[in-house]
């Protein structure tokens, strides 16, 4: 009569050199099983970790830029920014050229901040749904590309942009042909109910705000829309 316990290791692999590592078909197919899992979630999770901590890695430092000499942008009178091209890199300037629009408010305020006083408004010229150059008119800015409209304050008023022109630092600084106008920084941009908040300058196309109040303003935009370009200090609050 057949032994059944003998028969129940009919399949059993048995390495011969030691009784002790026996590897049933089974478990082999489990270990390939988990070894070929630990490859896909590697394959699928490593750029997945890469792109959470692209972050820390990508971020650029902001070098501060000569716009020009103030009275160069002074002579504005109705609603008519002035272009003002730079370079962001010297050591790149064919990858780090751009735009800005400086709005001269009429004030004579040198704090930046100030929305009573300050004396300009520095606007970038990326549009905030894919990034395509918008041009100034009487009424704000207008995006060639898929037709965004933004008013005066670069808050989108039509079309696909998800959120108001980033702004710019400025400040201004004695030079050898009078006072110049420098930018220093670089930021994002919301209006909430009415005030304007600053946030770390993200992509254009990614939100900087998500419904649910201010606490999950602190961290959700951030987890899920990672890509912040600049390095920065403390998110300025206007006053
Ligand atoms: Fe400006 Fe699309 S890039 S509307």
């Amino acid at each position: 009569m057949a032994d059944p316990a003998a028969g129940s290791q009919a399949h059993a692999y048995t390495a011969p050199q030691t009784p002790t590592s026996a590897t049933t078909r089974g478990q082999f197919l489990t270990l390939s099983s988990v070894g070929l899992g630990a490859m896909i979630g590697a394959v699928i999770g490593v750029p997945a970790t890469a792109y959470l901590l692209a972050p820390v890695t990508q971020e650029t430092t902001f070098q501060p830029v000569y716009l020009g000499v103030v009275s160069t942008f002074t002579g504005e009178k109705a609603f008519d920014p002035t272009a003002a091209t730079y370079i962001e890199d010297p050591k790149s300037p064919a990858t780090s050229a751009g735009l800005a629009w400086v709005h001269y408010t009429g004030k004579n305020g040198t704090d930046w901040l100030d929305s009573q006083n300050a004396m300009f408004v520095v606007f970038s010229n990326r549009c905030m749904h894919l990034g395509c150059p918008v041009a100034a008119g009487p009424t704000g800015f207008a995006c060639p590309c898929h037709g965004g409209v933004y008013d005066q304050q670069g808050i989108r008023i039509g079309g696909p942009p998800i959120r108001p022109l980033d702004r710019f630092q400025w400040e201004i600084k004695k030079g050898a042909q009078g006072d110049e106008l420098w930018i220093t920084q670089r930021w994002s941009v919301y209006f909430l109910n009415g005030k304007l908040t600053y946030y770390p300058v993200k992509m254009p196309g990614q939100p900087v705000h998500v419904p649910g109040g201010e606490w999950v303003n602190s961290w959700v935009p951030d987890v899920l829309y990672p890509n912040v370009t600049y390095t920065h200090g403390p998110v300025p609050k206007a006053f």
